[in-house]
């Protein structure tokens, strides 16, 4: 089972939009996804037109125990998602100093999802704390999107640090690649930063780049991925595209 953790400590730079999206295209794919939103802004649960209720939120898995099982809810469109309440910002303070909990996940995952095959998509929140350890801890393969503006490399070194001293600290290899969204190709800007993130990490920048889409910012207004508001959009192309690049590659298996 390929767990993937959508991270960037920069805000803004198309995680749940990705998330939202590859999760979709890999529903399409009859890959039966688990989408699990792990932020506490809980976008990616109200990109896909789900009510917040604190009880059925990942939040109770970390205070109530609650399996990950009965937290999971199954859409129409073969997705399966694990919503997140705003509650869940609480977990840091209430948590964070104790042993465990940055493996909670992973064990949770471990233990109540033992056999499950299908792919696992995290959306993270913009910000290094207990959520996001868990998130990355918990998977195999970080994927960090990269906005093409003039701070993109700073972020993405900063996220590739952590997984070095991550790697070293639990004597695991985290996969990664980098995402670059948000691609204007008006802008020199957008062409130099992909040639900058290539020469600095090569193969793992993806060749797919995600341009900047209005149907990919429209569609969770109305609780919906990219595919089914919009289906002849470049934004769907461009998922799409990169949905089969990943699974392609290896990084989905
Ligand atoms: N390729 C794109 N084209 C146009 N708009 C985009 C694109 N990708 C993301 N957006 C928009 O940019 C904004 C930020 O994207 P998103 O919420 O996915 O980022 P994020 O990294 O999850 O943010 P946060 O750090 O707050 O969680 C959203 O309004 C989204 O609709
Ligand atoms: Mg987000």
């Amino acid at each position: 089972m390929a767990t993937i953790a959508v991270f960037n400590q920069k805000g803004g730079v198309g995680k749940t939009t990705t998330t939202l999206n590859i999760a979709s295209a890999l529903a399409m794919l009859e890959r039966n996804p688990l989408a699990i939103d792990l932020d506490p802004q809980a976008h990616l649960t109200h990109s896909l037109g789900v009510n917040q209720e604190i009880s059925n939120g990942i939040s109770s898995f970390f205070r109530d125990e609650r399996s990950l099982l009965d937290l999971i809810q199954y859409r129409s469109s073969g997705l399966r998602l694990i919503p997140a309440h705003s509650d869940l910002s609480k977990i840091d303070a209430l948590f964070g100093k104790s042993g465990n909990v940055a493996s909670r996940l992973r064990d949770g995952l471990g233990e109540q999802l033992a056999g499950d095959n299908s792919p696992i998509v995290i959306d993270c929140c913009p910000m290094l704390g207990i959520l996001s350890l868990n998130a990355i801890i918990s998977a195999d393969r970080v994927l960090i999107p990269v906005s093409a503006d003039f701070l993109s490399m700073h972020g993405v070194q900063k996220v590739v640090s952590l997984l070095d001293v991550l790697q070293a600290r639990y004597a695991r290899k985290f996969d990664f690649r980098i995402l670059l969204t948000r691609f204007n190709a008006r802008r020199k800007l957008s062409f130099s930063i992909y040639d900058k993130l290539k020469d600095r990490f090569g193969d793992k920048v993806c060749d797919t780049r995600i341009m900047e889409n209005v149907s990919l910012a429209e569609s969770p207004a109305y609780g919906k991925d990219v595919f089914s508001y919009a289906p002849n959009s470049q934004g769907a192309k461009d998922y799409f595209a990169l949905t089969h690049e990943l699974v392609e590659t290896g990084f989905f298996y």
